[in-house]
Parts: C-alpha cells; structure tokens; sequence
C-alpha cells in the first residue's frame, strides 16, 4: 500500500488503522520517495534561531508528536539534541519500530483532536515538534492549540506538514493565534522536495 493511502481515509479509527497496516513498510516506502520531512524541522529551526535569536536548549525537554517510527527523533539526535525526548504516537505498530531505536523516553498513545485533551502535561516542553502529521483529517488545524499546550512559557513548536493542508484552516487558525497573543509566528516558509513531488509547509511558534 503506498504512503498517500492515508489521504482516502474517512475518520481517525480508518486512519490510525492505516498506520497499523502499513508501519514494517513505512521507512523502506518514505525512503524511495526522498523524504525529507526530519532533516526539514531541524534545517528549519536552525535557520530561524540564526534569524530571530531565539534558541532552544539542545538539553532541553522534546517531545515528537506523531513520533511513527522515530524518524524525527532520530533527526533531533543527530542535531545534537541530548535531553529528553517523548512521543505522541497512536499507532502501537508504528511505535514498536521507533521504541527499538532507544530515543523516546515517554509514549503518550493518545491521538491529537480538535475536541479533547491528550495526557500530555501542559507548560512541559522547550520545543514541540511534529513532522507529516498534521492534515485535514484528524491533526486538523483545530489541534493546534492542544500542542501549544504542550510547551512550555518561551518554547518553541516546528511543524512541518504537506503544504497541500496549509489552506485547509491553517493559515488563519495561525493568524488567529497570534492576533490572540497566544504565539509569535517566528518562521513560515514552503519548501519544495518534501516527498515526490510534494511541497512541505514548515512554521515555527514561540509560546507567549
Ligand atoms: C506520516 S507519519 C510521520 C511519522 C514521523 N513523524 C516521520 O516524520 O517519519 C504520521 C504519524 O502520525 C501519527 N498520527 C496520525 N494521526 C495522528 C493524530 N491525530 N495524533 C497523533 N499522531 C497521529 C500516525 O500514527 C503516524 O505514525
């Protein structure tokens, strides 16, 4: 089944059930299409500490919403980020991959939705990252703020999502929490490359 399967699912049962069937193939079919969704968070939240000076403690606290097989943790890794890092991930077989790389010490199962609360603590994080997780489907813009929650007074969340969504309530749910002084908008770019001939949309969030 290939990677774009997902975006014919319907609820988030189908959608959580998608990632359960296709999580032993997950790696081997994002690889063949270039995937460059964790080098992206990190290139991108370099390239905004260097424009903003704002920084975020490489032993500071993560956590990887829709951790899937620990690709993005291992990003973080490589970029030197030694503190602790957690996982929001839904799908058990998704996790299983990532739990055998040693990177997450906490998995919280929950799923993101616009209408409940996750267990994640609130004020928690330095930085709140989440890489090809958020869409029109459960992830909606309307979870944003539950991952704001997440983060602690000053900290940061990156988020790097198929640029396709980006219209789909993102840019005004954005706008919205900034004018609310929720936020800072720190960086907003599009990037082409994400996967075969997809365009990432990445935005970086300081916590007011
Ligand atoms: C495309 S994978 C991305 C995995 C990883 N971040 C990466 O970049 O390789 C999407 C992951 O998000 C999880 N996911 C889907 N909907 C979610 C939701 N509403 N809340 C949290 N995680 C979700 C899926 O189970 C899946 O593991």
């Amino acid at each position: 089944m290939g990677i774009e399967a997902v975006y014919n699912t319907k609820t988030p049962a189908e959608e959580l059930n998608h990632f359960e069937e296709i999580a032993d193939e997950y790696e081997r079919t994002v690889k063949a299409l270039n995937y460059t969704g964790p080098q992206l968070c990190i290139q991108a939240l370099k390239k905004c500490e260097e424009k903003t000076g704002i920084s975020v403690p490489r032993n500071g606290k993560c956590i990887d919403i829709g951790a899937g097989t620990g690709m993005s943790g291992e990003s973080l890794r490589s970029a030197g980020f030694t503190g602790v890092v957690d996982a929001l991930e839904p799908s058990d077989n998704m996790y299983s991959i990532a739990a055998q790389k040693g990177i997450y010490s906490t998995r919280y199962s929950d799923m993101l939705s616009p209408d409940k609360e996750t267990s994640v603590e609130s004020s928690a994080y330095d930085l709140v990252l989440s890489c090809g997780v958020f869409s029109n489907r459960s992830a909606s813009s309307g979870c944003l703020p539950e991952v704001i929650r997440m983060a602690k007074m000053g900290g940061v969340i990156t988020i790097v999502m198929n640029n396709d969504f980006w219209k789909d309530g993102f840019d005004s749910a954005v706008e919205k929490l900034e004018e609310q002084k929720r936020v800072q908008v720190m960086y907003n770019d599009s990037f082409e490359g994400f996967f075969g001939d997809k365009t990432a949309r990445v935005f970086i969030l300081q916590k007011l």
